[in-house]
């Protein structure tokens, strides 16, 4: 299994992270500019926005990671990994994300996609890229959705989960439950209310619990402390 990324740095001044990270501006950008696609069909009525979404996950991720001292090197580059992880929507139809039911197995199905169409990105635009921060990128792109259990998206087994993709998998869920949606109704959204309902009702079988349980410390001692910034 692949460690934490300590052996390398997203900010040195090489061509190939300089490559990656104005590649991973643009990405950004083109998917914020996805926001607007989506709030002609809304009205702007949607709560759960990509970009920001994305902004929130990669620095609570950079946050739990210094919580368990890993040190600012391993932060950074998880930041910078995780930011583009949904980058894949975008090439999907941009109604599909804005149905007042909850979506249904197949609808469900097709949105995650978004996993393999995101790594597909990044091996076309930095095909003649050879750097691990690109492999992290392309990790946690296909498989932040996949469950300890084996019954993710494309059905990998949890002992074959890198441990930066089980950190972003944990904080991804945490972050879109803390989002409210119309199927959601009185759902306790709070984030000790998500974190017991991850801790409970979801669990061993879906989370790594030593990561889950280091993240779940991090949040408390914000919310505790009054730092919980508005939804995140
Ligand atoms: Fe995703
Ligand atoms: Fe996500």
């Amino acid at each position: 299994m692949k460690e934490w990324p300590d052996y390398f740095d997203i900010h040195d001044q090489s061509d190939a992270c300089m490559r990656i990270k104005s590649f991973i501006d643009t990405q950004m950008g083109e998917l914020e500019a996805y926001n607007d696609v989506r709030n002609e069909n809304t009205h702007g009525e949607h709560t759960y926005i990509f970009h920001e979404h994305a902004m929130r996950v990669a620095e609570n991720v950079k946050r739990t990671c210094l919580h368990m001292e890993l040190g600012p090197r391993v932060a950074e580059n998880m930041y910078w990994a995780v930011l583009p992880h949904d980058i894949g929507k975008k090439l999907l139809p941009a109604d599909i994300w804005d149905q007042e039911e909850k979506p249904t197995g197949a609808v469900k199905k097709y949105r995650r996609t978004h996993t393999i169409l995101g790594g597909q990105i990044v091996e076309e635009l930095l095909h003649d890229v050879d750097h691990p921060m690109k492999d992290l990128m392309v990790d946690i792109m296909r498989y932040h959705h996949e469950q300890m259990d084996g019954q993710g998206t494309l059905g990998v087994d949890g002992e074959d989960l890198s441990l930066p993709v089980r950190l972003v998998a944990i904080v991804e869920a945490y972050d879109g439950w803390r989002i409210w949606r119309p199927h959601y109704g009185e759902r306790d959204i709070s984030p000790p209310g998500v974190l017991k309902r991850m801790r409970e009702e979801k669990g061993a079988e879906i989370f790594d619990m030593d990561l889950f349980e280091s993240f779940a410390e991090m949040k408390m001692n914000d919310y505790k402390e009054g730092r919980i910034l508005q939804d995140n």
